[in-house]
């Protein structure tokens, strides 16, 4: 989930060492093993590829130091804990200093397909694969900066929060093995994963002006995505999003 609603003001940072008990392992550890074997068939290659590259495809919770060397050596960027929800103006510092939230805590294992607020399986498994990825992390920081113009303008950043939410969040995109998945949002839930390619949800077609019109709820699947026709359709999107949002 976009951790835009707000919730704490700021999150203190925590350390990235901290310890999982054999619940929050096994919960990790269902995900992991559910989605391992669906993953070619429902998500785009480069989720698989980061999560590989960054060591994060065992059965419990990587340690997140470990992932973050790897992370940094890649691309630059870096996962942190933190405490509750990110407000906008937290979560747009942190991209823009090439950082990522985790919410430090894992789900309930009765909440494996769906938790509204973002956790270690949506943020750490759904999410930091991605910015393995260079263009992905590069994007995803020049977002960062764009947005933090907007901390004082409440309606340009909502305009924002959907197309992160749309995109980043709850994208599909379709690839010539055919339609993936690229929202984290989507990634990090066993029930979403196959609910959004059952052809149950409305897929509309990526389209910027929209997007940022398009008002969502985060306490059901969505019932509304997007889909890009490819994944470079969004980073060259972005002149165009800077347009829509300033308007
Ligand atoms: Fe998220």
């Amino acid at each position: 989930m976009l951790q835009a609603a707000p919730a704490t003001p700021s999150s203190p940072f925590m350390s990235t060492r901290r310890l999982f008990n054999a619940d929050e392992n096994a919960t990790w550890s269902a995900v992991v093993k559910t989605q391992r074997p669906r993953r070619a068939d429902q998500l785009v290659p480069m989720f698989q590829k980061g999560l590989v590259a960054l060591g994060m495809d065992g059965d419990s919770v990587p340690a997140l130091e470990d992932v973050n060397a790897k992370l940094m050596a890649l691309s630059g960027w870096q996962g942190v804990y933190v405490k509750g929800l990110e407000d906008g103006r937290g979560f747009y510092t942190l991209l823009k200093d090439k950082k990522f939230p985790i919410g430090n805590f894992v789900r309930d294992q009765k909440d494996l397909n769906y938790t509204p607020e973002p956790d270690i399986i949506h943020d750490l498994y759904g999410h930091i694969p991605f910015f393995a990825d260079q263009a992905y992390a590069d994007y995803c920081h020049r977002y960062g900066e764009f947005a933090c113009r907007f901390f004082d303008d409440a309606e340009r950043l909502r305009r924002l929060e959907r197309y992160f939410w749309f995109t980043i969040e709850f994208g599909l995109v379709d690839l010539p093995i055919g339609r993936r998945i690229f929202g984290a949002g989507i990634a990090s839930s066993i029930g979403e994963c196959v609910y959004a390619l059952s052809g149950e949800p409305e897929v509309v077609p990526f389209d910027v002006e929209r997007i940022c019109a398009q008002e969502f709820r985060i306490d059901q699947m969505q019932k509304r995505l997007f889909v890009l026709p490819s994944i470079e359709t969004l980073y060259a999107s972005f002149p165009k999003l800077m347009e829509v949002v300033q308007r």
